[in-house]
């Protein structure tokens, strides 16, 4: 792991060129995204709006996310390198989405991951880093995946922890 002060990570919207770095890091996380949902990332990558995390060079952090209607917004995938884990990075790519929605007076957030009914042990700091920032979870979706694996679906109402000013 390395120890970049989290001052020096770079937030900021993706770009076409970047798309091809964004791919390379989701792949890079095989613990947590299978290569056959690559191509999935993919398409979303050209569609929908995403934000980068970059140390001013490389690309390191990713969110993609969509509109689902005037009230909601729903984070379809989100990853950091590795090597960055736990330096704040995702917390600050959360905080930049939330901004935005704040912004254009989008107040529900969804998201969904790996459900707690699979014995995973990655997913279970994943669940965690979601929990520890406002989402609970409304309900578990069985047999999901692919794969067969069940998934938890998860909601955070943004308007009750942003600050506002009258
Ligand atoms: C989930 C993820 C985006 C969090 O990003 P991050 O930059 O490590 O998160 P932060 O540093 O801002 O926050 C750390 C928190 O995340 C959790 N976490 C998840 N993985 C972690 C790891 N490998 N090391 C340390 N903390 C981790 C911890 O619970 C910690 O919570 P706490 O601060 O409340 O104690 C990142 O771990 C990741 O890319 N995971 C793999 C891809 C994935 O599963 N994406 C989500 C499902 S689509």
């Amino acid at each position: 792991m390395t120890s970049q002060p989290i001052e020096q990570f770079q937030i900021q919207p993706m770009e076409a060129k970047d798309r091809q770095d964004v791919l390379l890091l989701a792949e890079s996380l095989e613990k947590f995204f299978p290569k056959n949902s690559l191509p999935v990332l993919e398409a979303l990558l050209k569609t929908q709006p995403t934000i980068i995390g970059t140390t001013g060079k490389n690309v390191i952090g990713f969110l993609v996310y969509t509109l689902r209607d005037r009230e909601t917004a729903e984070i379809l995938w989100m990853g950091v390198d590795e090597d960055y884990h736990g330096l704040g990075l995702g917390t600050l790519l959360l905080q930049s989405l939330e901004t935005i929605l704040d912004e254009k007076g989008i107040y529900k957030l969804v998201t969904s991951t790996l459900s707690y009914t699979v014995p995973y042990e990655p997913y279970e700091k994943v669940r965690a880093f979601y929990y520890h920032r406002g989402f609970q979870s409304i309900g578990v979706e069985q047999n999901y995946y692919d794969t067969g694996l069940d998934r938890i679906i998860l909601f955070k109402d943004i308007s009750k922890t942003r600050s506002r000013t009258l």
